[in-house]
């Protein structure tokens, strides 16, 4: 089931905007977060969260969208996500946040997937004018911004062939292609 669950949680970049999503959702999935594995066990890391139309209209101009896909800007209104997860290290509790906002971004969406939804992971953050936009006090850093929707587009994986091409693309019919590494390239020694 771990495997299924792995396998469908593919990152997606368009939605059923028109879907909202609960702020008890959120809270739910951040849950799955507060119970992850954190370096020391400091737990660090803060969340914010946005699943009302005006605080995502703040968030999405500050999101970097699927940089292999030159032609594409990003979703247009309509297919944008019903919710966001801006995940903080909080400086006044530790220095460095080692792997934890990926460890917890993965914990959030596979309870996202779960739950029907999906969504992406950004770290192309435009920082200064998110942390504007939301008010965010200096003491947090902005690690990642989670987008959270229900998913309008189909994912396919493809195995990553001689050429070692790992570019993601889309077809004709907007199907979007994953390529992966096969096991036995990725498995050393
Ligand atoms: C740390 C990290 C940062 C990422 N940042 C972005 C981003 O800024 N914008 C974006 O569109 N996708 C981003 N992604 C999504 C990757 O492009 C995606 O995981 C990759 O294409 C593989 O697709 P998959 O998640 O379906 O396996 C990020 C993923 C990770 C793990």
């Amino acid at each position: 089931m771990i495997r299924d669950l792995v396998i469908e949680n593919r990152t997606c970049r368009r939605f059923y905007q028109e879907v909202a999503i609960e702020l008890e959702t959120l809270r739910e999935l951040v849950d799955l977060a507060r119970l992850s594995a954190s370096a020391s066990n400091r737990q660090p890391l803060k969340y914010i969260l946005s699943c009302d139309p005006q605080k995502n209209a703040l968030i999405f101009p500050c999101l970097g969208w699927a940089g292999a896909l030159k032609d594409w800007p990003g979703p247009p209104e309509g297919e944008r996500p019903s919710a966001y997860i801006v995940i903080l290290g909080d400086t006044e509790i530790a220095k460095s946040f080692f792997c934890d906002h990926g460890i917890a971004a993965q914990s959030i969406f596979l309870g996202a997937r779960e739950k029907g939804l999906g969504g992406c992971i950004h770290a192309s953050v435009k920082r200064d004018e998110l942390s504007k936009a939301l008010g965010i006090p200096p003491r947090y850093e902005i690690l990642l911004v989670l987008s959270l929707g229900k998913p309008k587009e189909k994912v396919v994986i493809e195995t990553i062939g001689p050429n070692g091409d790992f570019n993601y693309w889309r077809d004709s019919d907007n199907v979007h292609h994953v390529p992966k590494r096969r096991l036995d390239d990725i498995i050393i020694g």
